[in-house]
Order: C-alpha cells, then structure tokens, then sequence
C-alpha cells in the first residue's frame, strides 16, 4: 500500500529490530497479518510457545517481553511482562528482549523453576506448562530488584495478585504449580529463608547452592546450581559451545523461511556460558543409554546397586525419598545473577517512527503523539492499536480487516500518570490524570499506592484498583490500556462504569481540533458507539478526586461466572457524598451489563437525593427503584434477566451497607459488606506407599516432564514443516439444521486463497460415513447440515492464514429446517436413536414393580438435569497427513486416542488397506475423551485432500472450530422414582435417562450404557428398572468425556437420595450409610460386589481424618448465626467400574519390546499418552519385569506399524490393559534371558545379557497381549447364574468438601476438599495424585462452573475461554488434602502390578462441592421461609445458587416470562 507522502517523509520503512532470547534480531518484511505468536512458531526450534486459543483465554501462548520501565519512579528498571502473544502485535517488540521458554532452560539444563515444576509433578500433559513457567518467570523476575539487590516473594504473591489468572490449565488441578512456585519462597539466597515479610540479600556475587526442598518448607543448600549462563561456583569453562539461551535451537536464519532477516549474537547472560558437564548429562528419555556403562553403578533386587547397571541418571536422581511421608527434592538453587540480562544495546535504542507492510496491510508505530495525529490525520480510519486485547480478538474472530493500523503503545506521552511524590500536599490533590495507554497493570498499582495514601477520599482509586485486579488475566493487564476499553464501548466494561460513576473526563486530540474533553456521562452513545471524533485518539482521562473534608464513598463490583479472568455479567459503580446531616447530597450508580451500554440508573438517583442515607426507607425506595427501572424482559440479549436484575439490585444492597460500615453511620453484618475471599492454598498428599517396590510404586516424575517444561516436548503442530506441505481448514454449517442449497466455492479459490478444496463428491458416497459403533455420520455434508459447525467441505492453501481467508470465503445457501435442541424437544418430538436397553433387578425382572411400588411406605419422583461439559482440553485436535507416492501409504500424524479408529477410517477415505496407513502419536495436549473418536473426522478430512494432491496436510483447530465439530460430555436428564421404608431403606428405583447425543450416534448409546450402570452409585436398591434413551438433536455429536455417562449417572444417584433424606428428614450420611452396598449383594446390572469393598473402610477413615461430625456441628452454628454468608459441607462416596462396558472386545491390548544388544529397550503398546502418565507407568511396568533402570527404555511413540488392532486408551483401562501386554512380552523374554542370568547372576546388567543372548541367536524382540477375563455382560439377560460380570474391579473413593456462599451474588469458595482413594498398589503414586486432583477439579467445574449455552437458532454460543469458563488457579479448594485407602490387602485384584485405574473414577467426587454449596443454600431458604423442595441441577453456577435463595430482593428481581417469549439462551439437558 502507498502511503502518503506526508507520512512517509516521517516514517520510514525499516526492519523490525529487537532480541529474541539474548538474540539480535532484524526482521525485514514480516506478514504485517502476523501477531507475535505467528513470528515465535514459525521459527525452527521455538515450538514452546503454543496457540491454546487465540483470544487471551489460556495462557498457553504466554511470553516475557523484558523492557524498560520508563515510568517516572522507576525510571530505567527492568521490567519483566508476562504477554499473551497470540495477540501481541509483531510491531510492539520492536526495542524490546522477548524471552520464551526456550531462553531460559533446556532439558540438560533446566531453570530452576522448570526443574522444581518437572520434579514437584507440575505438568502432565504439558500443553499449558510453557505458558505457566513463563507467567512465573515474569513473577520471579519482577521479585528481584537489583538495586537495593533484594528478592522479595511471598505466598500472597504468588496466590493472591493475578499473577496466574491468565493461565489454564486442564490436567494438575493447580495444585503441584502453586507448590512448584512457592519453592522459591523459601529459596536459599545467601543463606536466608525469605517469606513472610521477610527479605533477602542477595549480592551480584552470592553464593549459589543446590537446595533441598521438602513440602515442610525445611532448606538446606550446598553446592554449584548449574545455571544455563552458568553458576558462581563453576570452574572456569570455555565461553561460547551453547547459544546465549542456552539452547542449540536458538533462531538461526533459515533458509525457506519467507522472511528476510539478519541475526547478530550477542551474549546477554551476565555468566560465561558453559555446556553442561557431560558425565552429568543423562538424558531423561534414555537417549544416552547406548555410552559404555559405567561399573561403579550397581543394583540388586532390594535396592541396593549392582554391577554395570545405571543407576543414578538424572531421571533415577528425581525420585524422592519420602521423609516422614514428605518428599524430599534436591533443586538446583535460584540465583537471580545467571538470568539472562536486559540487553545492553536495548538501553541506547534509536526510538524511531517506522512502518511495515505490503499492499493490503500497513503497521506503523509512531513515537510521538504528533507524529500519532499525523497518520489519523491523513488516514482518520487507521486503527488505533494499544494492547490490542480487544483489536486482535476482531480480526481473528469476527473478521475484522484493518488496511492501517497504528501500534500506540510505545509513545511516552499517551503512557504516563501524574505521580504524586511524598512531600505532596495529599489535600491539594483534586485530579488525578492517567495517559490513556497506560498499561492496566500499571494503572492498577498507580490507584493502590495512592488509594492508600489519600484514605477514604481516594475511593474511587481503590475502586478503579478493585476492578483491574479482576480485569482479564495477568498478561493482558500488562498490555491493555483504558483508553482500549473506554473506545470499545462494551457494555460490560469494568471501568467504564467506574469512570461515570465518578465524573471523569476525558482528553481528546486530533490535529485538526487539538485539545478537547469528553464527559464520561455523556461519552456512550449506544451500543459499542462513543462521541469520539474518527480522526481524534484519547490522550489522557482526568479523574477527579472529592474536596478533602467531602463525605464521599465510591465502590465498584463486579459479578461474573469466575472470579479471576472472566467477563462480568453485571458490574457496578457507585458513588454518594452526603451532606453533614448524611442528606444525599450526589449520587451516581452506573452499571454494565444491564444495557446496551454502560448505564446510569437515573431514575433511582433521582429518587435518592436528598434521603437521609443511614435510614431503611432510602435501601427499600432504592432497591425498588431499580426493581422498576431496570425492566428486563426475558429474552433480554446475553440472557440471565432474572440474575442480572437480582444483582443489579443486590449491590447495591451491599453498597448502602458498606457506605454505612465506611462512614460509621451505624452497625452493619459483616457478611453483607465482604466478599468471598479466597486465602493461601494448602493441602497434602499422605505419600504413604507400603507396596513400593525398586521400580513400580515409585514417585517418579512424568518422563516427559522436564521436556514439557523447557518447550522442548512436541505435539502434533510441533512437527517440522514437510515438503510442499498444505494447510487445510474446514469449511463449517453456520445453521444447525437446513438443506445445502447451494455450496459455491469459487470464491475461495485462487490466489492468495485456497490452491483447492475436497468435499462429498471427492470420495464414494458409502465412505463418506463414518462412527465408532455405527456409521451414521458423514465426514462431509451431503445435501443437508445437521448441526451448527458440521464439516461441509474443507479448503487448503500454501498458509493457514490463506485457508482460513478462503474458508471464510465460501458462499453457501442454505434453506433452514426446523431445529430440535433439548431433551425434552427431543422427547416430544420423538427423536431417539435406536437404544433400547434396560437393566432389571429384583421385581422388574418378573414385570412385578407395581407390586413393589405398593409396599414402599414412601415414593419419590422428581426429574433431574446435568448439563454436558467440553473438554477443553489445552491443544486443540490436530492432524498432519503425509502421503508417501512411492508405495500409496499415509503417515498420519494425529491428536488421538484412538490410532485403530484413525488408520481404519483413513483406509476408508484413501481406499488403501490399514496396511498402508501408519496411523501415530507421540503426545497429546490432554484429551479426555475428546480424541477417542472425534480427530478421526479431521485426521480423515486432510486424508481426501492429502490423497487429492499428494502433499502433506496439516491442521489444528481453531478453538472455536473445535468446539463446535467434536462434541462434548453428554447432557443428560433422568425422570425418577424411588421408593423406601419411612426409615429410609431403599426398595425400588425406576429410572428413563436420556441423553442428548447430538446429531449423529458416536458413543451415546455406550454412555448411556455406563450411565445406566452408574445409577445406583454405592446403594444397594432391591428393586430396579432403569430404561436408557439416546436422544437426537441438533447440537454437536456428543462423545466420550472421562466418566463417560458415570459422573452424570452417580450425579442423579445423589439427587434422588437427597430428595429422599430431605423428604424424610433423615441426616443424608445417615441415608447413605443405611444403603452402602455390602459385600455380596447385587448391583442393578447383577455384578456381585465383591470382597475388595472398601467404601465403607473409606467413609470410616476419612471421616475421622477429616473431622467431619466437628466441622459438620460447626458449619451448623455458622449458620445459624449467619444471615447472608452460608457454609455447607458434604461427604460423598463413588465406585466406578473398570472395563470397556459392553464393547468386550476393547478390552484387549499388545506390546512389542525389543531389546537391543546394547541392552536398550524400545517398548511399544496401543496406549497413547495424553498426560496422564500412562508412558511413564509402562516404563515402570517394563522396567520392574526386566530389572533394568527406567531410562533404560524408550517409547518414542504410538503407531499402528508397531501395535496392531489398538484399543481406544480410555475407560481408565490404559494401564491394565497396556501394562498386562507389557508383562506378558516381558515374560517371554525373561524366559529367554533365563539361561543367561543364570550364567551372569541374576541381577547381570542388560547390556552383558543382551549381548549374549544375541551371539547365541536368540529372539530379543517379543509380542504381549492381553485379554481382560471373567468380563462378559449380556444385554437382557436377567439370568444371575448365567450373567457376567460388566466391570473387571471397581475403584472407589470418598471425598468431603467444605464451601462458603455469597448470600447475596451465588459467588463461593471451596474452603476445604479430602479425598480419600482405593487405587489398589499405586504404580507411581506421583502421578495418581495428580490423577486424583486433576479429575476432582475438572468435576469442580463440570458441577459447579462449566456451562455450555446454545442460541434458540441451534447456534453454539460457548466456543472460546471467554465464554465458556473451566476452573482457574483460584477456584481450587484452598485446602486439599489426598490420600489412599491404607491398612488392607485386596484379595481380588489381578490388574497389573495389583493397581486399579484412576484416570476417570475421582471426577465424580467433584459434586461434593455441589451437594455442600446445596446445604449452604437450604440453610438460606430456610431463613427465607422456603419450604418447597430444591431441585438443584448441575452446573450449580453462580446463577442457579442466587436463583435458589428464596430472599426479598430475588422476589423484586424475578423477570416472569411472558406469553411466547423465549430465554435468549438454551441449554439442552
Ligand atoms: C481474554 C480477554 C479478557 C478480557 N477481560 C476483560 C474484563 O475483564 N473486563 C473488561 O472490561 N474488558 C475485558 N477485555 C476487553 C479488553 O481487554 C479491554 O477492553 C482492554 O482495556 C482493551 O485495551 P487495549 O489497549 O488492548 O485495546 P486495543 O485492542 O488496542 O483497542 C481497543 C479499541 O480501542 C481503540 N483505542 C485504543 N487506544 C486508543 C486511544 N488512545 N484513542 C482512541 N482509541 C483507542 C482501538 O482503536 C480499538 O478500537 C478482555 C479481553 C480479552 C481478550
Ligand atoms: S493462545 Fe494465547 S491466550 Fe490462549
Ligand atoms: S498439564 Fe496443564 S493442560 Fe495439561
């Protein structure tokens, strides 16, 4: 594009010039349509930083950006920001070091915290560990202030100030992060503990030492670090053999990389840099097992060292030795001198105005204001970007194209604040004045210092202050601005209100009118407008302050579906002065979220002044004011009327009480006027193992841990380019169910779009179908779409960006039909998919259930609703397909679970046999279920194109993308009826459970199998008849999600028994103990339970660990002393089954080991590893067998080449299944090793075996298999003598949990969870926790949180972080204590190594955060008078709990739904 030449003669055209990792760079030329993230992964080696969402949600793409603080107080401090670079703009680097997580550590040589987070379990699958490591570099960083060289970190710091609010992560529960980060609390810098308060020196020449950490907090310290820029306490080594990072992978110039550019080295480590020390190095992975083995490192079978086996690698070190049940960890120590330093030459930088771009897209960053207003002047439809949070989220997302855009940021006089010094006069202060780009980070601790200088009268700071720490997450609050939010006019802004509230105004300038104010008052003008000028930006915004002697309170709140990182779904602003007879004398409340813009409840306002505050008239007339005022109807757009309106009115209930409390007018409940705070975390795990054997039973961290946390583990869209590779994207219904009238893809071809594109017509119509169980589905639309999101077609192009232009571009006509969501339209409509099962027990089985029904002394019905739940897991589903001409095979590189369903399905689509189909994965970024069946779609798709034009394929999915097309948790609706004794013995249970498969079978009818097969949870009900339905929409095809129909099912178990302890008025552990299962009697599907039931065993244990009748008796007297602050607790109990249910031939598995003559192993097994540590245990399991160290073995990957007919890894059977196989081949070789241990002895290293064995030519490469027995079930027989059993074992658990609740907005907190598991003999206790903790939380959210919303047109509206929210590091329980069942002996257990499967079962136990939070508001009805019963349906969100209350100000802000008015939102259970 030409610009104009009055700008070019400012702005030249020049290379972008900053470092990347202690690297020079220069970038000539880049795509001016790249963000930060684009430029970071297109650079070899750099694949660390991920894209988990592209909109600032996830945290995954997280970078430190280190820069110069220009601000006046800290003028030329480094500062270190932690920046989601998926939204960075490229021009903003320019003059600054961007450090990723490559830079500061590799796998040989980790930083300390990506060592402490390998080792303290932090990462599993490891998608979101890059991000997270970075966000705590910044926070670690920014702890150490060289000057006064001080390091300052406390738990408050690393819990309590957002540092980690912009990250997710979906496997660890948080939990072994926060652990990880708080080490450096109690670092040992020059000796001293730094916590508390208390502060360490430490000097540029302190002493490093490795430091011994336990989870008590004891430090001792002793020698070198080993730092990557090297260590005090290092000899002198040569300079130079490893980049500046550390890392050989640094950004070289590359060679088929699009752009120009040119590097210069420059070292800015302040250490010489030194390659670690080679007799060191062990490789976790096993790599450097083939060097000679050295004789001095021995081991026996008891543990004790042997000849030539190696013993004492890096990966043997990083298992801990349990101390009085706490693990005891040596770290390499943290010294804040081997960081890598601000660059020197990024001092003296050339602050320049520039410009980049080609002819459809120009950046320019001006330097200057003036030079800003001459670009507006001459362009007034330039696009001003600052933090661009708010510009990029419309390019990416609503196809926004800006031709101009101006990068702002970097121009000092729109970035600084009026400082108020300490010899200021604080009482001649009437303004204060914010440039308009000011980070909010900085904003945010602007208002906090003074806020608490100036007292009451800088409310209005601690208000603003208030909002920004729950504003986003860390990472954009250190690159947004206000003058961002203001100009976006979105009617849930956070500070706009605030900015009304109080009066503030704002400067505008432009060239031609110079300076002018704006009245926040009046500066909305509809939705998303303002009155400002096109050609004007926002300099400054002018906050006044009230007269020093004025009787002034302002207060802001905010109420959204999370606390941390979560858009509101009403905020508020409030000011009042009063005279001195407390007369209102100015009032100002402003809301977002109840209009289409921020709103002044004029009317209110009006009705308030001159009320005499302190009196109960003023709440009532306000209160009823902004009942009438606010008049929402009940398909209000964003939905939620009865909430919003609630709220609305709710706060400022609160806010007379807090100006009450603040001014001392008179006495207030202390519970109205505080929020619910959320305080330190801690917990533990009880690490107590008596089965530990050498190798199995070990907590030994996840193999690829360390390799995670240095961004060195790849995944799918990891993988090096591949010649003349595409990149597809697929071409999405838009409508939920319509006819295809017409698909014209002729505008997305050509150039710079797509080179092609495959549909219907590119395969034979009977491959176009695709399902696990049945195929009823079409990989491409055949003449009508079924579901919003469906794939039509899918386009590919030389670049993603191209083929999503291109995809974008497609015109289809459609002709809408009409469109079934819900269970119950489905019901009515008489949508099902053939089902039909049912279980029958006792009575039902003789049709004599009516009988049954007469003889139960009461009989409850009720219905109850669980929503469904999308797996967010952090990498979305992703294919790369490489087609090989020579022998017409595929290589398809796929985000699966599933490896035989991909190479089956890809056979189909290309028309060559599985032979010819290599279907792999080496790791996933989580999965849950969500990648058993469902990559098969995508993986297929680039398979037609691969195949089409004989070049690789590649995608990931965008997130939207992906939550639309691969489906979710089932929601699922039960209509019950329980009968019972008047003591509340169960009798009978008669059940229709539906579920809502979506538009097409997938698994539904084998969830609703496990969801039948759950419905009794752990009570035994003689009497049951259980009918399962699959009913058909037009949502997304639902599919499995880890509990697969359980947690659902023991969810309806757990409602009914309520209904029936509440119905009777019996204690419901007292229900619960009455109807515990005992050994021997029979479940509804006729499985005995057997002698390994432990649930009782398990309720008793924790019970009196957990204290729970004193808490139980303590939260009673809370409660009744507490009016608007609710506790409650509950002790649940779950027995999960084990096995493939019904598909028995599942449940089978193989194994390859070979063993090489250099006595490394390569083990294969039809597992896949999506962080759940499944390679690791294998390992275990292979290592044990054939009494080898565990880095003796290697699993490079999961390939049908290797492993025939692979089960799906799921069911929680991965390691009984694998590990069974793995045994078996194990055997073999023992037995063929046997003459040769016997010859060498029996603990003879590998090596001397192996290589004696191959001279006297024997097989060392051996095949396992297992099939699971005594499994077996039959649908409909009712035979107890014939049947099978369903489940191989049950594993089981209890957990209690202690919550509060907000009265008046639903928010809460988790005060306490305990878990207590059977897991049998643990083969790596570590990673079961783990286990156990991620899966609690992800039920947390699925209970509590998760909410997945549809537009009446079939539309998914949830299809981002933004809207659709999992549980943060803040919505942990605060206290979390683990431990496993102790004290017995299983008699049945004939799984591997004795453990059971525990990936799924602890899910459930996350609805006793539900049932205590149910307790917290039956303790509020109560009060309110409420008698009928509650029906309380997951997730139980913030809404739904305010909803149940049963209060006055709900009565005044109930929204009834009028005649044919539809909500705006539909959930479909
Ligand atoms: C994940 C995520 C979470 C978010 N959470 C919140 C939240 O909790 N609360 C909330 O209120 N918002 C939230 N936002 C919205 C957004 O972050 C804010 O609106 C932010 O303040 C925008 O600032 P920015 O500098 O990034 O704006 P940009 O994206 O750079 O710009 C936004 C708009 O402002 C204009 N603009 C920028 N500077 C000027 C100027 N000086 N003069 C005139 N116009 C200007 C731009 O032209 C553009 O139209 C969130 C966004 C994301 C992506
Ligand atoms: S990818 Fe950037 S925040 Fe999710
Ligand atoms: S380890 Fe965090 S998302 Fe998997």
């Amino acid at each position: 594009m030409e610009l104009d030449p009055s700008i070019t003669a400012v702005f030249k055209k020049t290379p972008l010039e900053f470092y990347l990792n202690g690297t020079r760079i220069q970038l000539f030329d880049p795509n001016p349509q790249w963000t930060l993230l684009d430029f970071i992964r297109s650079q070899h080696g750099l694949k660390g930083t991920k894209l988990g969402c592209g909109e600032g949600g996830c945290g995954a793409c997280t970078v430190v950006i280190q820069t110069l603080d220009t601000s006046r107080e800290r003028s030329g401090r480094v500062k270190h920001l932690a920046v989601n670079a998926c939204l960075f703009p490229l021009i903003g680097v320019v003059g600054k070091h961007i450090i990723t997580v490559e830079g500061i550590g590799n796998s040989e040589n980790p930083h300390p915290l990506q060592e402490r987070m390998a080792k303290l379990h932090g990462s599993q699958c490891g998608f979101c560990t890059p991000g997270i490591v970075m966000s705590l570099y910044a926070m670690i960083r920014n702890s150490y202030v060289p000057a006064t060289k001080e390091f300052r970190l406390r738990e408050s710091d690393v819990e309590l100030e957002g540092h980690l609010d912009g990250n997710l992560c979906r496997c660890t529960g948080y939990k072994p992060i926060l652990q990880a980060a708080k080490t450096f609390i109690t670092e040992n810098l020059k000796g001293k503990i730094v916590g508390s308060g208390e502060t360490a020196e430490v000097s540029h020449d302190s002493e490093c030492s490795e430091i011994s950490y336990t989870s008590e907090g004891a430090v001792k310290s002793n020698f070198s670090c080993g730092r990557p820029g090297g260590c005090c306490k290092d000899p002198p080594k040569t300079a130079g053999k490893s980049s500046p990072s550390g890392k050989s992978s640094s950004p070289k110039r590359s060679e088929d990389s699009s752009e120009t550019r040119s590097i210069e080295r420059s070292s800015t480590s302040e250490s010489a840099i030194s390659s670690p020390d080679e007799s060191d190095s062990a490789s976790i992975s096993g790599t450097t097992y083939g060097k000679p083995i050295k004789s001095n490192e021995k081991q026996s079978s008891d543990g004790t060292p042997v000849e030539g086996t190696k013993i004492g690698s890096q990966l043997d070190a990083s298992v801990p030795k349990i101390e009085h049940g706490v693990p005891q960890y040596d770290f390499a120590c943290y010294s804040p001198n081997t960081e890598l330093l601000f660059p020197p030459a990024l001092r003296k930088f050339d602050q320049n105005p520039l410009f980049y771009g080609n002819s459809t897209h120009v950046w320019l960053r001006p330097v200057t204001l003036k030079q800003l207003l001459l670009i507006k002047d001459a362009y007034p439809s330039a696009k001003v970007v600052g933090g661009a949070s708010e510009v990029q989220v419309e390019v990416r997302f609503k196809n926004s194209s800006f031709p101009i855009s101006i990068y702002v940021s970097d121009i000092e006089e729109l970035r600084e604040i009026d400082i108020v010094s300490n010899d200021v006069d604080l009482d001649t202060i009437y303004e204060v004045v914010l440039g308009a780009n000011t980070s909010l980070t900085d904003v945010e601790a602007f208002c906090r210092d003074l806020s608490r200088r100036l007292g009451q009268r800088g409310s209005v700071l601690e208000a603003i202050r208030k909002q920004l720490r729950y504003f986003a997450g860390r990472q954009i609050r250190n690159v947004a601005s206000l003058a961002g939010n203001i100009a976006t006019a979105s009617p849930i802004s956070d500070i706009n209100p605030v900015l009304v509230a109080c009066g503030a105004f704002l400067t505008a300038q432009s060239k031609s009118r110079v300076k002018f104010n704006l009245e926040m008052p009046t500066f909305f003008t509809g939705y998303r407008t303002t009155t400002l000028p096109d050609d004007a930006v926002i300099t400054h915004i002018h906050i006044p302050l009230p007269p020093p002697k004025a009787i002034e309170i302002t207060k802001a709140y905010k109420q959204s579906k999370r606390k941390d990182d979560d858009i509101a779904i009403v905020t508020a602003a409030f000011r009042v002065r009063l005279d001195d007879d407390g007369l209102v004398s100015e009032i100002s409340l402003v809301y977002g979220g109840m209009a289409p813009k921020t709103v002044a409840a004029t009317s209110t306002m009006k009705a308030l002044l001159g009320k005499q505050w302190h009196s109960s008239t003023t709440l009532d007339s306000g209160t009823a004011a902004l009942a009438q005022e606010f008049d929402l109807n009940f398909g209000v757009p964003g939905g939620m009327p009865t909430y919003r309106k609630t709220l609305a009115i709710s706060l400022f209930f609160r806010f007379w009480h807090e100006v009450i409390a603040d001014l001392k007018l008179g006495k207030v409940d202390p519970d109205l006027i505080t929020e619910v705070h959320r305080g330190i975390s801690s917990g533990s795990r009880d690490n107590h193992n008596p089965h530990e054997q050498k190798i199995v039973g070990k907590q030994i961290p996840h193999i690829s841990a360390l390799k995670q946390n240095t961004g060195e583990a790849q995944y799918v869209d990891d993988m090096p380019p591949q010649d003349r590779e595409l990149y597809g994207v697929m071409v999405l219904s838009s409508r939920a169910h319509a006819k295809l009238v017409e698909v014209d893809w002729s505008p997305a071809l050509g150039l710079g779009l797509a080179m092609g594109y495959v549909d219907k017509n590119s395969i034979p119509k009977e491959a176009n179908l695709w399902g696990s169980v049945v195929k009823d589905e079409p990989f491409f639309a055949d003449g009508k779409v079924f579901s919003h999101g469906q794939p039509i077609g899918l386009v590919y192009a030389e670049t993603a960006l191209r083929a999503q232009a291109a995809a974008r571009a497609v015109r289809i006509v459609y002709e809408d039909l009409p469109v079934i969501l819900t269970i119950d339209e489905a019901i009515e409509a008489g949508s099902f998919f053939k089902h039909g099962k049912m279980l029958k027990k006792g009575a039902a089985i003789e049709e004599r259930m009516e009988d049954v029904w007469e003889k139960c002394e009461r009989v409850f019905e009720g219905t109850t609703r669980i929503g469904g739940q999308e797996h967010f897991y952090l990498e979305t589903n992703a294919a790369l397909v490489i087609p090989n001409l020579e022998d017409k095979t595929f290589e398809v590189w796929s985000s699966t679970q599933n490896t035989m369903e991909t190479q089956e399905f890809v056979s189909q689509v290309t028309g060559v046999p599985s032979h010819r189909v290599d279907a792999r994965v080496k790791r996933m970024g989580g999965a849950f279920g969500g990648k058993e069946s469902r990559s098969v779609q995508l993986a297929c798709l680039l398979a037609v194109a691969a195949k089409k034009e004989g070049r690789p394929m590649r995608c990931m999915l965008n997130r939207d993308e992906d939550m639309m097309t691969t489906g979710q948790r089932h929601p699922i609706q039960s209509r019950w009826k329980v009968g019972c004794t008047s003591n509340g013995k169960l009798i009978a249970l008669e059940a229709d459970v539906y579920d809502n498969a979506g538009f097409s079978q997938d698994m539904s009818g084998a969830v609703m199998d496990r969801c039948c097969t759950h419905l009794d949870n752990c009570y035994e009900i003689p009497n049951v008849l259980i009918r399962g339905h699959v009913c058909k929409t037009n949502t997304h095809s639902n599919t499995a999600f880890r509990g697969f129909g359980g947690p659902q099912a023991m969810f309806i178990t757990e409602s009914y028994m309520t209904a029936v302890a509440e119905g009777l008025h019996i204690p419901i552990d007292e229900l619960r103990l009455r109807n515990l299962y005992k050994e021997g009697q029979l479940t509804p599907f006729l499985q005995k339970i057997d002698q390994d039931w432990h649930i009782p065993l398990l309720v008793s244990q924790i019970h009196q660990e957990a204290n729970y009748d004193a808490r139980l008796a303590s939260i009673q007297k809370f409660n009744a002393s507490h009016k608007w602050r609710k506790r409650g607790i509950s002790m649940i109990p779950t027995k999960f089954g084990l096995s493939f249910a019904t598909a028995l031939h599942l449940n089978q598995a193989g194994a390859s080991v070979k063993i090489y003559a250099d006595g490394s192993i390569l083990l294969h097994h039809g597992g896949t590893e999506m962080g759940q540590g499944l390679y690791t245990k294998m390992v275990q399991v292979a290592a044990q067998e054939l009494n080898v160290p565990i880095d003796a073995i290697f699993t490079p990957d999961s390939t049908t080449y290797q492993i025939a007919n692979a089960s799906p890894t799921a069911a929680s059977s991965g390691s009984d299944l694998n590990g069974m196989a793995i045994k078996d081949a194990c055997d073999q070789l023992n037995e063929r090793l046997a003459p040769f241990r016997e010859k060498f002895g029996k603990d003879a290293d590998m090596k001397t075996l192996a290589h004696a064995a191959y001279l006297e030519r024997v097989n060392l490469s051996a095949n396992g298999f297992w099939k699971m027995p005594r499994i077996g079930y039959t649908w409909g027989n009712y035979n107890i003598e014939t049947q099978k059993p369903m489940y191989y074992y049950f594993t089981q658990g209890v957990a209690i949990s202690e919550v509060e609740l907000d009265v008046l907005t639903g928010s809460h907190t988790v005060l306490r969870t305990d878990i207590k598991m059977d897991i049998g003999r643990s083969i790596n206790p570590a990673i079961d926790y783990g286990q156990i903790e991620g899966a609690f939380v992800q039920g947390l959210g699925l209970y509590t949180m998760e909410e997945s919303l549809w537009t009446q047109d079939g539309k998914l509206a949830t299809t981002g972080p933004g809207t659709y929210k999992i549980p943060g590091f803040s919505d942990i329980p605060q206290e979390f204590n683990v431990s496993f069942l102790q004290g017995v002996e299983w008699g049945h257990l004939r799984s591997i190594q004795s453990s059971k499967g525990v990936g799924e079962p602890p899910l459930f136990l996350g609805a006793s955060v539900l049932f205590a939070l149910r307790m917290a508001v039956m303790s509020a009805r109560k009060d309110n008078g409420v008698n009928e019963p509650l029906v309380l349906d997951s997730p139980a969100t913030p809404e739904r709990l305010r909803l149940a209350v049963g209060d006055e100000i709900l009565k005044m802000g109930t929204v009834v739904q009028r005649e044919g008015e539809k909500g705006f939102f539909v959930t479909v259970a």
